[in-house]
Parts: C-alpha cells; structure tokens; sequence
C-alpha cells in the first residue's frame, strides 16, 4: 500500500499484524505467502481498514475547491469543449485518488452541479481507495453533520436531506461519482490511462507513504493527467522533491498545480513499482565539520543529484566545485562584486545551472542589485518552479523596493514549498511587525526560532545573510520581546 510507519508507530504495526495473523490461523509466513498471491484479496483490504487513516469532510479545505470551481473546471471544461475526436463526445474526467468515505468526489460532484455544465459527454467522477469498508460508506451518501462541519449552509439545505442523526446527500449529486477498490500503487492500466484525467485531487495521501512509494504515485499522476491538467494535493503535501513537471498554481490563498506539456516522466510505458532510483522526499540534513564552503559545496552537489532532468530544462552540468567554492568564500567575506566576478567568468554553459543561479541572486541581493537579482530569480523559477530559495530571494528583492505585499506572497510560496525553511518564517515575522500585526509575527517568529535550531546548515549559511545560528535566534527573540512576548 505504499504506507511509512515511524518508529513510534511500530509497535501499532505489530499489534495490528499479530492479529491478523492469529486470525487467520497463526503461521505468519502462510499468512505473508496468501497477502503476496493476490494483490486484491480480502485481507489486503482488512488491513487497510486497520492501517490507514480515513479522516475526511465536505468541502475540506474550502479554498482548493473555490480553485478548482474558478481556475480548474472551466479552464478544462473549454479545452475540452475544443477538442475535435471524431465520433467520441468530450468528456471531462476528474479523479480523487484516496477518496475515503467520498465527502471529498461527492463535494467536486456538488461544485460540478452548480457550474451547470454544458460538455455533450458530460463529466465523470471517479472516487478509487483501497478500504473496501470507506467505500461502502461512500456509496450509502449518508454522513453524520459532523462531516458537514464546513459545509454552507445553503448547499447543505439544497443538497442533502436530514434522517435521523445522518445528512443523505441528494441523488443527483450521488449519480454523478462512481467508487472503486482500487490500490494507487498497483500497476493498472484501467485506472491510469495516459493523458486521461483532467483534474487529480490526491490530498492527504502521500503524507502516510515512503518516499518511493510517493514517487511512484505521483509518476503514474502524470502520465495519467492531461498536459495542462490539475492536480490538488493535501495542505501539507508539496511536489519538491517528487517531481518538476508541474507548475504550481497560488490562487484564492491556495496551491496547487497545472501538469507542464513535456514532462520527463514517459507517458506510453508502464510503470514500475517502486521506481528505480528513486530519491527520498527530504534531503538529508547535511553534516558541518568542515568548512562552512564545504557544507555550501555538499549542499549544492545533493541539490543536482535531487533534480530529475526534464525535457524543458538545460542539460545538467557541472560546475567546477573550485570557482563555486571561491564565490562562496568571497561571498562569507563580504567581497560581494568579486564573487560575482567568479560567477560571471564561468563559461557560458554554466550560467543556467540551477545552483550558479540562486548564489547569483544571493549576491546580487547582497550588493543592492535587486532588480538584477528578481530577473536572475525569475530565470531560476522558469527552470524549477518549485525553488523555495528563488522564492525567498524574490521575497528580499519585494521587500526592498517597498512592495511589503508581494514579499509576504513570496515568503509563503517558499514556507509552502519547504516547510522546513526556516528564513522565509523569520522574515514574515518580522513584515508583520513593521505592519503591526503582533499575532501573524509572534506565530512566524516562533515558528522561525523552532526551525532555526535544526535548520540545514548549508542553507543558512546561503541564506543567512552572513549571520550565525545564534544570532538569527536571538534576533527572533528580541522582535519576540517587542511584540509584548516574554
Ligand atoms: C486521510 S484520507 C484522505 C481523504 C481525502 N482525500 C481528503 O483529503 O479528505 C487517506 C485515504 O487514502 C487511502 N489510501 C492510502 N493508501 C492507499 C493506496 N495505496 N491506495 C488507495 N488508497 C490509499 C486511505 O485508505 C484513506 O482513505
């Protein structure tokens, strides 16, 4: 199932497999040979019942669904309209890929309602998981008012209809989704046709699995998604690290993304599970006992080994670790122009590297060349749209011309992208004490303190303007302190 157990949750495995096993006659290899002879047998849907977590509600997140019922749908909806295949009427598919009890497909299939949809095939929502128990529930459409909780009240009087203790949802909106037993992880040619899906809502689904397995999914997502297509993850779920064919999308106060036309990921050939070679999600924190050059320099050389070459992208590169290694000294020196020199003496096929690009930026931040510094961002971002860093700098560069908005904007597209960033925290921290507002600051700075005592070593020394550990901590502290904090 692709599941990841902590270490603090291994003992909740074992008590769940002892019993398994023991009801299912106690041998635990006979137990493991009949789970692995079938991948759609009985007991893998038990224990899915007993292993993952089900938590779901209406309108989850209400602002993803204002995105996907004012940029999503109708943006696929006139594409579609477009299409021209002979003799097959277009049809707009939307898929939610670890539905749960189906509040999630049914609240999409209520937004499609109310669009009023006029697509000769119509649209066709798919809710697939692998609890057969959920599935049941789904397929009931009845709900406790908790599962309501964020629900208007105005769809709740027109959609669903009180009995009892349980809300029924309305059968127009019940007939639009169909559920299915599906595992994500299993090779399936039905459930992942290529270029099949207009929209994908996958939310709080790879939170629970291994970096492979959520590397997998999210491969067999983009082959299976339209060019163009949408994909809606959980609020604390990003694609860094897992893929960059997608761009993301930040409307109505939400992420989100929009799968690029070429994509590195094949969309004719099978999938396999896990892939190969496969990268975990988070880097690993990098270790200082050398130099802090070193560190920058393990850094940089773990970020290239992270990122999957894309069709769009240059071809990757080396750039010879002794003149990175020099500008990033002279930048610790604060011989901001000379290190800039460094980087501007590289050859030209090198000035596209993702890492040149972003120490780049940092230096021109560094010597007040701001508008150099956003366009050097914006170039970094048209190759990696999911660069935290970029983000951060372009937060500097918006601040600094006195856009204090736009800078907020960036901050939280970087804490979006890498909510282990610690610097975007501190820097919305200290936005929202110069506007005053005392809670949104105390909240990041504290948050920023919390980060900054674990943060990767190598990034705050890119990003810490020149400032150690301590220092950015006491800093936190003493803004704390004037916003009334003890
Ligand atoms: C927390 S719920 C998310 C429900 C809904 N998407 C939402 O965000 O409200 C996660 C669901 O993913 C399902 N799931 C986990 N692993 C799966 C797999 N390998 N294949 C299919 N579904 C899976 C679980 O059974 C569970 O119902």
């Amino acid at each position: 199932m692709g599941l990841q157990f902590e270490d603090t949750k291994l003992g909740f495995l074992a008590e769940v497999l002892r019993r398994r096993v023991e009801g299912g006659g106690g041998n635990p290899d006979a137990y493991l040979s009949s789970l692995e002879a079938s991948r759609s047998n009985q007991e893998l849907g038990a224990l899915a019942h007993d292993l993952t977590v089900g938590e779901t509600y209406f309108f989850r997140h209400m602002d993803q669904f204002r995105a996907f019922a004012e940029v999503a749908l109708p943006e696929r909806l006139s594409k579609r309209r477009n299409q021209k295949t002979a003799g097959v009427e277009p049809t707009l598919q939307i898929l939610s890929a670890g539905c749960a009890s189906g509040e999630e497909a049914y609240s999409l299939a209520i937004l499609v309602r109310e669009a009023s949809v006029d697509l000769p095939g119509g649209v066709s929502i798919r809710g697939v998981d692998v609890n057969p128990l959920t599935l049941k529930k789904a397929i009931q459409g009845r709900f406790s008012n908790w599962a309501l909780r964020e629900t208007p009240p105005e769809v709740q009087r027109k959609w669903f209809r009180q009995d009892g203790r349980d809300a029924v949802l309305n059968d127009t909106a019940r007939s639009g989704v169909r559920f299915e037993e599906r595992n994500l992880l299993d090779d399936d040619d039905e459930l992942w046709p290529p270029g099949a899906y207009d929209i994908i809502f996958c939310r709080n689904v790879i939170m629970y699995f291994t970096p492979d397995s959520a590397h997998a999914l999210i491969a067999r997502i983009t082959r299976a998604l339209a060019p163009g297509g949408y994909l809606f993850l959980g609020h604390a779920e990003t694609l860094r690290g897992l893929s960059q064919d997608f761009h993301l999308r930040h409307t109505h106060e939400t992420f989100y993304y929009q799968r690029k036309n070429a994509v590195s990921v094949p969309t004719t050939a099978r999938p396999n599970t896990p892939f190969p070679g496969t990268v975990s999600a988070r880097p690993a924190a990098v270790e200082v006992d050398g130099s802090w050059v070193d560190a920058i320099h393990k850094a940089a050389e773990r970020i290239r080994s992270l990122a999957t070459p894309t069709v769009e992208s240059t071809p990757v590169v080396s750039v010879p670790p002794r003149d990175m290694r020099l500008a990033l000294d002279l930048m610790q020196r604060e011989r901001f122009s000379e290190a800039l020199d460094v980087l501007r003496d590289l050859p030209p096929e090198l000035a596209g590297d993702p890492d040149v690009l972003l120490l780049h930026a940092v230096l021109l931040v560094h010597s007040g060349q701001l508008s150099s510094a956003e366009e050097t961002c914006r170039q970094l971002l048209a190759l990696d749209d999911l660069n935290a860093g970029a983000h951060y700098v372009l937060a500097l560069c918006m601040e600094g011309v006195g856009d204090r908005g736009r800078a907020a904007e960036h901050d939280e597209i970087a804490v979006y992208l890498d909510p282990g960033f610690a610097m975007p925290h501190l820097h919305l921290g200290l936005i929202a004490r110069r506007v005053g507002d005392r809670e949104i600051a105390r909240r990041e700075l504290e948050q920023a303190i919390s980060l900054l005592e674990r943060e990767d070593a190598a990034r705050l020394l890119l990003f810490g303007g020149g400032f150690q550990r301590e220092s950015l901590i006491a800093l936190c502290r003493a803004e704390l302190s004037a916003c009334g904090e003890q």
